[in-house]
This record gives structure tokens, C-alpha cells and sequence, in this order.
């Protein structure tokens, strides 16, 4: 079974990896590791830099043996935010300490009578220990809720409702995510990109 490390500390997206990619063995990126760089003006760019950033410290400093790193880019694009927050979305409204206060300042931000289509995206960066990286993506679309509902999942899962849904990422039970998640379609491009079995 291939030991991947993940180059976050999202404890939101390290629990949607086990759920989402159970055949592999998860190192968490240790909480006295460097942050990683995301300096980049798009997913890719970011999803890549940690990735192979991970990797260069991981070959110094590593604890165990792993097959490769794994890396996570990821956002909510609001259309009447001009794609915003987007790949910013990890640094959005940094003044206020949790998400519920930034998804209320999010929705704050768009008229009610404004187009409320959204999408998440996720791109993840795969860089083996030997050999090249490489990146795959996943979106899905939505809209916004006119107030956060439901308490599950993480970040703006609580603002986002998907297409076909009238309940939020935040109302709908984990398996039902990760059916139709940009996570779970970029995971499965992973999967049939590389042998991760
Ligand atoms: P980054 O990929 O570390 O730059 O951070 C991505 C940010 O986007 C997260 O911290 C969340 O705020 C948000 N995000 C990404 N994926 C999801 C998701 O599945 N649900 C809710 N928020 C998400």
C-alpha cells in the first residue's frame, strides 16, 4: 500500500483524502514542518510549488520512507466576486478568527439580487519521491446560500449549495460529497493518472 505524505495541515482536507483515497497509508505534514509556499497566481502553480517543496524537505528532514506527496490547492470561485476569493480562499479575511465570521462576510459581499453561481476547485499535485510531478482537477458547480447552514464538512462548505441539491456542503452527510466534490473528481483523475495502488 503506497504511504503518501500530505502537504497540508488542513485537518478538513486530511480527513476528505482518507475518506476519498482509503487504498493509500497518510503521513500528515508534521505541525513543526515549514508552512509551504503558495506564491502563485493559479491552482496549478500552487498545487505544484508545495508539492515539490514538500518533497526537498521532506528528503532532509523526513521521518519514514513515502512513496511521494501529495498537494492540495483549492478554492471557492464566486462569480459575482469576479472568481474571487478563489486561490486566495485559505487567506481570505484574515482578520476574523474562524469561518463562520468569513462565510458571513463573504455572503455580506454579494448583493442578494446578484448572481449567486459558484464553483469549487481543487487541483492536486502528485510529486513522487522518484520521478516527475504532475497535477489533475476537479470542479463542481453551484451557487450561494443566502445564510451558512449545517455544521458539516469544513471552510465554505456551509455556504455552497451544488447543482441538483437544495441542502449546502454543510447540510449533506460526507458520503454524498464526496460523490460529486471537486476533491473527489480530481482524486479520481489521480487515481486513473497514476497507479496508486
Ligand atoms: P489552500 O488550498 O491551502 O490554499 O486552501 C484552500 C481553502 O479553500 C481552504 O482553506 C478552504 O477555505 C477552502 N476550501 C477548499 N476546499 C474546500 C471544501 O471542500 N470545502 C470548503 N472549503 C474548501
Amino acid at each position: 500500500m503506497p504511504k503518501v505524505l500530505l502537504a497540508s495541515r488542513n485537518a478538513g482536507k486530511l480527513r476528505e483524502f482518507a475518506e476519498l483515497l482509503p487504498d493509500l497509508r497518510w503521513v500528515p505534514w508534521p505541525a513543526d514542518a515549514p508552512e509551504l509556499p503558495e506564491t502563485g497566481a493559479f491552482f496549478q502553480d500552487n498545487a505544484l510549488q508545495k508539492a515539490e517543496a514538500a518533497r526537498a524537505w521532506w528528503r532532509e528532514h523526513g521521518t519514514e520512507p513515502v512513496d511521494g506527496v501529495l498537494a492540495d490547492d483549492s478554492g471557492l470561485c464566486v462569480d459575482a466576486l469576479w472568481g474571487g476569493p478563489g486561490v486566495l480562499s485559505a487567506r481570505f479575511a484574515p482578520d476574523l478568527p474562524s469561518y463562520r465570521e468569513r462565510n458571513a462576510r463573504l455572503l455580506a459581499m454579494v448583493p442578494e439580487d446578484a448572481d449567486r453561481a459558484a464553483r469549487f476547485v481543487c487541483v492536486l499535485a502528485f510529486a513522487p519521491m522518484n520521478g516527475a510531478s504532475s497535477a489533475v482537477g476537479g470542479s463542481v458547480e453551484g451557487s450561494l446560500a443566502f445564510a451558512p447552514r449545517g455544521d458539516g464538512g469544513f471552510g465554505y462548505d456551509p455556504i455552497f449549495i451544488p447543482v441538483g441539491f437544495d441542502r449546502t456542503f454543510g447540510e449533506l452527510p460526507a458520503e454524498v460529497k464526496h460523490t460529486l466534490s471537486h476533491r473527489a473528481r480530481a482524486c479520481a483523475a489521480l487515481k486513473a493518472r497514476l497507479d496508486l495502488s
